[in-house]
């Protein structure tokens, strides 16, 4: 990948002997240390737990300024995308790196299109599971076996073809595993739908009386997968390309993408957001309180829906899917209406505590989407296998862009041993 050269320098001091290192500039004017020669010219390791301070790669997919809340694709801010593109116009752009024209989209609309279907052998994996399966084990699983399918063409390396079947096929499985757990039979893909109206077909309608998709709740999903597409370097993208990095396939990389993004502090926070705003009303709405709680030393809870590692100032998508969520309130259900109400107010209140205020604590995109979900019908289990259903282009651009970076390595993050110094083992019987 080509960096921006650049003839500063960053001289650091360990121990008394003083290193020259490189600075590489993005195209953003973001600067990192190129600390590629620190362990072998002083000895010393970077320590950085969570790796809030460590750039693993240059990538030209998603700018993120979260100071200033810029959110953009390839250059796309995201509220432009949000509001002009569709999902699939999205993903092509993600994968490929630039918009595609009439003919491009064309092409790929139809190949999406046409490789929606399961293997029936592969229906059966479903059936072997217990019917509580929470979705998140489900789809990382399915899309593991998914490779089984396709092995001798793993074997010839046809990456295109692989990337359009996980785009095509992500749906089908999210919706599966919803219809598994609910006893009905899967639906089969319709492929004169688009993207989000043949998910909602594949999940809404049953064999016994026809389902009409509402365009206003595809359009809506359309646009909750267009802001969870891609959000850079995340511990679920991260760890997509931290397995390929040992030159695992495509489907098992991302499937140990969707485990990384099960986490509540990750993608599981959608799921976490509705549990708490029902939980509040349950306990007679009392939003002040739960604020109190979650400022409060000492107690674990936290305001779920907030705050960010990136974002300092405000999440972009949070404050689209705020917007989305007032256009949609009229027609919202009774239950996420009153959700509705409650997200506003706590967020009121938080935005106004000191303590969320000093840690520069906002709302991030799972705040609001969460009520959106429930709103377009989808049950509160099979939330974050929305996001990991959004967020399957972001994963495969990313894989990509690694696979063909010539200078990628498998990823080895090294460590400080601080347990006990060398000992000599003793047989049990000799151990106090
Ligand atoms: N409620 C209450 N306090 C919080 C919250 C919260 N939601 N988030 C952070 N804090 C406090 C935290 O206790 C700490 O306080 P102190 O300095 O007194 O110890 C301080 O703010 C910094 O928090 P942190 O955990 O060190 O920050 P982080 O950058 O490591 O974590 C986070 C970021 C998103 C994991 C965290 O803010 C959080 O747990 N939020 C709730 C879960 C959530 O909404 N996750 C979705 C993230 S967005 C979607 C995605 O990309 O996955």
């Amino acid at each position: 990948m080509e960096t921006t050269s650049t003839s500063l320098k960053a001289h650091v001091e360990v121990m008394g002997r003083i290193v020259e290192l490189p600075l590489v500039v993005g195209t953003e004017q973001e600067v990192a240390i190129d600390g590629q020669q620190l362990r072998s010219e002083t000895g010393a390791i970077l320590l950085d737990p969570g790796f809030g301070n460590t750039g693993a790669c240059m990538s030209k997919i998603t700018f993120i300024d979260g100071e200033r809340g810029i959110l953009r694709y390839r250059g796309y801010p995201i509220e432009e995308l949000a509001t002009g593109a569709g999902f699939l116009e999205v993903a092509s752009l993600l994968i490929h790196g630039e918009l595609p024209n009439e003919a491009e989209f064309a092409a790929f609309e139809d190949e999406v299109r046409h490789h929606t279907m399961l293997h029936e052998n592969y229906r059966r994996f479903f059936d072997a599971l217990p019917m509580d399966a929470h979705p998140m084990p489900t789809c990382a699983a399915a899309i593991g076996a998914l490779s089984t399918f396709y092995q001798g063409d793993l074997a010839r390396d046809d990456v295109r073809t692989h990337v359009i079947r996980l785009i095509a096929k992500m749906p089908t499985i999210v919706a599966y595993s919803y219809k598994h757990s609910i006893g009905q039979p899967p639906v089969y893909p319709r492929n004169d739908l688009g993207y989000a109206a043949n998910f909602l077909h594949m999940m809404f309608s049953t064999p016994c009386e026809p389902y009409r998709v509402d365009s206003v709740k595809a359009r809506a999903l359309e646009r909750l997968l267009i802001l969870h597409a891609d959000h850079e370097q995340n511990c679920s993208t991260s760890t997509v390309r931290l397995v390929g990095s040992s030159n695992a396939n495509l489907y098992a990389s991302i499937a140990a993408g969707i485990s990384a993004l099960w986490g509540p502090l990750h993608g599981g926070a959608n799921q976490e957001v509705i549990e708490m705003l029902t939980r509040i009303e349950a306990e007679g709405g009392d939003a002040d309180a739960y604020v109190a709680r979650a400022r409060q030393r000492g107690d674990s809870t936290r305001l779920m829906g907030f705050g960010h590692r990136v974002y300092k100032n405000f999440d972009p998508r949070a404050v689209l899917l705020k917007h989305s969520c007032s256009e949609l309130r009229d027609t919202m259900d009774v239950r996420s209406s009153r959700l509705l109400d409650i997200a506003f107010r706590l967020e009121e209140i938080a935005l106004e505590d000191d303590y969320f205020i000093r840690r520069r604590l906002y709302p991030n995109v799972d705040f609001y989407s969460g009520i959106l979900y429930l709103m377009l019908g989808i049950p509160v289990n099979l939330f974050t296998a929305m996001f990991a259903l959004g967020r399957m282009p972001g994963w495969i651009a990313h894989w990509l862009e690694m696979k063909q970076d010539p200078s990628t390595r498998i990823g080895r993050p090294r460590q400080i041993y601080v347990g006990p110094t060398k000992r000599p083992y003793l047989p049990r019987p000799e151990r106090s």
